[in-house]
């Protein structure tokens, strides 16, 4: 019983460790880019590449219509299968973080009320908002074959990753 404590805990550390490598990784990348949506592609790639088990990386970027004050979600870089194009906010895991400001971790997509299903290997999903100035201005959706992927070690190292990029996108003072 022991051993299982030992190797279960071992597993988590090297997580967090992983997690600390990608976040050096994607911090070099991005950093001295102004781009959002290079950064965005870079991103994805590098997530899709490094993290095991998924099937879809990528981002959504909010759209404001303020003539009919409506506001969505349009697909922005991804890697995966080919994707829903739009997303109104309170829609589906990404809209549900996109109007909450909060990060949605899904064990089963299919029990997830509003669920849009894009792949449908997709079982469970990570939904990370992206906020500069109390403005959700994009999220970075990662979708599962397995069911319940994403752990609270995901979401902390996932969440890391985004606070950089938001952090950077001050820095360099634009939104494209
Ligand atoms: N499943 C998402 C839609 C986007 S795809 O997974 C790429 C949702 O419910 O918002």
């Amino acid at each position: 019983m022991l051993s299982v404590f030992y190797r279960l805990n071992e597993f988590m550390v090297n997580k967090v460790a992983e997690y600390e490598l990608i976040v050096k990784q994607i911090t070099a990348i991005i950093s001295n880019e102004p781009d959002i949506i290079a950064n965005m592609a870079n991103i994805s790639a590098i997530l899709f590449e490094q993290l095991t088990d998924v099937n879809w990386v990528g981002f959504y970027r909010v759209s404001s219509d303020k003539v009919n004050k409506l506001e969505e979600l349009i697909l922005g870089p991804f890697q995966g299968k080919v994707a829903c194009i739009r997303i109104p906010f309170n829609k589906g895991v990404c809209g549900t973080a996109a109007s909450s400001k909060k990060t949605m971790r899904v064990a089963n997509v299919h029990e997830f009320s509003g669920h849009i299903a894009c792949d449908t290997l997709s079982n469970s999903e990570i939904v990370i908002p992206l906020i500069i100035n109390d403005q959700v201005i994009a999220v970075l959706d990662i979708d599962s074959p397995i069911f319940d992927r994403f752990d609270t070690d995901d979401q902390v190292g996932l969440e890391n990753i985004i606070n950089v990029f938001e952090n950077i996108i001050i820095q360099h003072g634009v939104l494209n």
